[in-house]
This record gives C-alpha cells, structure tokens and sequence, in this order.
C-alpha cells in the first residue's frame, strides 16, 4: 500500500479506500482496480492523490481512527449544517450529537490508535475532511491530556463546528490561491460568527472552542488577542490540532509539509504561540511516519509504512510484501529521509 500522487498511479494499481462522491454516495469501492476513465474522474474531481495496492492481495488497511459509516455520516450532517446556517436555519442538535458519539466512539476504542493517515482530500472536500481531522485528532489529544468523557465530547463538538462560521463567506469555503484584504477581515470574522452560531444550539464551552481557535498563548491571536491564562485548555487543543491539520493538507499556495516537519514547526512555536502541554498531547496522538508514505533508512533501502503509532512503525519491503521491519519509536533515527 502506497499514497501515491495521481499521476504515479498506473492501471495495474487497485484503491485501498472507498472514494466517496459529494452525496456521500460510494463512487469507487476499496479494491476496484483502476482504469484510464477511473483515473481521469478522479482526475477531474481535483484528487491529488491516492492510497493504492500494488497487489489484490494486500491487507494492510488506511482507514485512519474514524469508520468509513461515522466519516461518511459525519460529512453529511456538517455539509446539511452548513446549509442550515445559510438559511438561517437553528442547526440539528440532536443529530449533530449523535454523530459525535459515534466519532468518540470510533476513536476512543482503540488505546494506541494515533493520527495515522494521510488526508485524501480534494478542494471541494477540503473544509468537511479538515473539521473532521481536527475533531478526531483533538479527541486523541484531550485523551493524552486525561481529560474525562463530558470535556472530549464538548471538545469534538467544539472542534468538528470551528469553522461554520466561514458558512457565510464564499472565499473561505474554498481553497484560493490570493485572497484580497477584504476577504482577510471577512475570514477573520468567522471565529465570532462561529460562536454566534453555535451558542443557539450548544454550551458556552462548545461554542467558546470556534470563538477562540485563533487565538494563541502570546495574544498574537485573533479576535480578541487572549492570553494563555484566559484560554480554555479545550480551545488551546483545538487551536493546536487546527493548525496542524492545516499544514499538513494541501493548499493551494503551498506544499503540504509532512507530520513529522509540521510537528517540529508547531513545537519551534511554543511556548510562545502553543502550549507546551499541548504540544506534548499532539506529539503523543500522531504518526511522525504515516501508513503509506515511503521512507529511506540508513542504509538506503526505501520501505513503505504500512503501520505507525506514537510509538512503533512497521515498514514494509516494497518488492517482497511478506518482508517486515518493526521499528520503535527509539530506533526512528534509522529512517533518514521521506522519499514520498
Ligand atoms: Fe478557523
């Protein structure tokens, strides 16, 4: 199993995940084998790239934390909540909870289950997978910071909303390569009108987490400028797992950076920008070498991670399938580079 850029994919490749259509409808299933008009649809829904099987045989899965039945739900519920909001609709309580206790569910189940995965995402899914991310990795970090059930599921709710308030601002909805200065302050308001949104509906707690996950421990934030002692440890968890899903997705001005160089950039920024403690939970809840990528040891062999956690890897020989290495966190410093 390899993430793959597209244009490395070739017909004799089979998919290793579903790929879902803006309905939420399955469009390819897991193990369809690809072909030139497969690739060119994928082409035009702007994938970038895929997790693809060399051989029918392989077992090795990328799912991630979160099922593909609670993925699928939960982008539905925040694309129909994104159109509530425009309406000006109260958003569904009920079924927004509902989905979230699946999603803690899902993540929670398992003990050493970390961000393991690389986003597949397209512009046009950019903002449900990127809420989705920051909701699943901001669980695995409250769990690392020990906080109880009730906090991890008002951090979810809190996390999986953050950005509703961009409902409202066309720029923000999809991923541009310039903004204007007027799509600046439009898009610094979406912290405010997020927490106007989700106040209707949700605790002072939930609806504070999009308010403040611009916000940082210097005050060099936004909109309020907060200090770290007038920040909730559940937005400062938010805040911390938002920009590092940003840095490591692909936009559109720049390279998406690997887990392992946007962990170093956040850790470079804190204490002035993140919280130490926090960083700390981050580091714990994340693959440095996620399933798929290709990585170079010391002696120069390339293997391909086929599974991590915070704390072990297992790389696999790309030409013999049955060739497994197990490393532990503490041999890491064998693998010397990403090749891709
Ligand atoms: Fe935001």
């Amino acid at each position: 199993m390899k993430y793959l850029p597209l244009n490395e994919i070739s017909e004799e490749m089979f998919l290793a995940h579903a790929v879902f259509g803006n309905d939420g409808r399955v469009l390819l299933n897991k193990g369809t084998r690809m072909t030139p008009a497969y690739l060119q649809r994928l082409e035009r829904m702007e994938y970038t790239h895929l997790y693809v099987y060399e051989s029918p045989d392989e077992e090795w899965d990328c799912t991630g934390p979160l099922s593909d039945k609670i993925r699928v739900e939960a982008i539905r519920v925040l694309r129909e909540s994104l159109v509530r909001v425009v309406e000006r609709k109260p958003l569904n309580e009920p079924l927004i909870s509902f989905v979230i206790e699946g999603l803690l569910k899902d993540v929670l189940q398992q003990e050493e289950r970390v961000f393991d995965i690389i986003d597949i995402e397209t512009p046009d899914n950019y903002l449900f997978n990127h809420s989705l991310n920051v909701a699943v990795l901001s669980v695995l970090m409250g769990r690392q910071l020990r906080l109880d059930r009730e906090e991890l599921k008002e951090i979810a709710l809190g996390a999986f909303l953050h950005d509703l308030g961009k409902a409202y601002i066309k720029a923000a909805l999809k991923k541009l390569k310039a903004l204007s200065a007027m799509d600046t302050v439009q898009i610094k308001q979406h912290a405010k009108r997020g927490f106007d949104i989700l106040r209707t509906s949700f605790s002072l707690k939930v609806a504070n987490i999009a308010y403040q996950h611009h916000e940082r421990e210097d005050g060099s934030g936004y909109p309020l400028g907060l200090i770290g002692v007038d920040i909730p440890i559940s937005s400062k968890i938010v805040a911390t797992a938002d920009s590092f899903d940003a840095m490591v997705s692909n936009r559109a001005y720049r390279e998406p950076l690997w887990n392992d160089r946007a962990l170093k950039e956040l850790t470079a920024e804190s204490p002035a920008k993140y919280n130490p403690a926090v960083i700390r939970a981050l580091r714990q809840s994340i693959a440095l070498y996620p399933v798929g990528s290709v990585v170079e040891l010391t002696d120069g062999e390339q293997r391909v991670v086929v599974a991590a956690s915070a704390t072990r890897v297992i790389l696999q020989n790309p030409k013999q399938l049955s060739d497994l290495l197990e490393l532990p966190v503490t041999e890491f410093s064998r693998i010397t580079k990403r090749v891709l």
